[in-house]
């Protein structure tokens, strides 16, 4: 059977990673995280001091960041690595999530980011998420999709995950969290996350994983 890209972009905490993962593991497909590559980058900015309003001292640190993802047999997924260390809990943490967008937005971070990201859809096979996946990194993408859901159900469901690792958390934290993330990531100049104009909506607030997994199937058939 060919293989395709499919493309998941959307606001922050609407289960895209989930459905990446159910589709990647129902098709065989590769599955990438690129909102991981912002954070790690972010999590290396912050532990080296790099100014990331100073032009020149983003572009010195990017040149000694290598980011790799490497396939974890305990979990069954990719964990990402940052210059040989693996991150993949460490950039969870919301002192990373209160920075990754403002990061995010910097030019020079994004062609970094996007560039690696297009070579790992080189062989196609991959489902990758993210908030300009469909419009920027692979715009000729077999299929699209674009998340939303209510942003109670999104703080709620982020809270709990966040929570599980850090009791000291509040919901107000989380909640604020969000609604900034979403605001500087819809509003920077450089790849604003937008719906592609022919990507597939699905708001996934009443929908259980499984119903959401079975929506995204239908698409897929048309296109496999
Ligand atoms: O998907 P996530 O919440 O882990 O992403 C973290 C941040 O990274 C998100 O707030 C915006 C940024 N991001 C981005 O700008 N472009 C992407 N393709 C993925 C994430």
């Amino acid at each position: 059977m060919e293989k395709i890209i499919i493309t998941i972009d959307g606001w922050s905490s609407c289960g895209k990673s989930t459905l990446a993962k159910q589709l990647a593991k129902r098709l065989g497909y590769v599955y990438i995280d690129s909102g991981a590559m912002y954070r790690a980058i972010t999590l290396y900015f912050l532990r080296n001091h790099v100014d990331w309003r100073d032009e020149d001292e983003v572009h010195a640190a990017l040149q000694d960041i290598t980011i790799e993802f490497h396939y974890n047999k305990n979990t069954k997924q990719s964990d990402i690595f940052l210059n040989a260390e693996d991150v993949e809990y460490l950039i969870r943490d919301l002192i990373v999530a209160e920075k990754v967008s403002e990061v995010a937005a910097i030019k020079e971070v994004r062609q970094f980011a996007v560039r690696r990201q297009q070579q790992m859809g080189k062989k196609k096979g991959i489902v990758m998420d993210g908030r300009d996946i469909g419009t920027t990194v692979f715009p000729k993408a077999e299929l699209k999709f674009f998340m939303t859901a209510d942003i109670s159900v999104r703080v709620e469901r982020r809270f709990k995950e966040m929570y599980e690792k850090n009791p000291n958390v509040t919901i107000e934290e989380v909640k604020n969290n969000l609604e900034m993330r979403d605001y500087i990531d819809s509003h920077r100049e450089v790849s604003p996350l937008r719906k592609a104009e022919d990507a597939i909506e699905l708001d996934n607030t009443h929908l259980t994983m499984e119903e959401q997994l079975n929506f995204a199937l239908n698409f897929l058939k048309e296109k496999v």
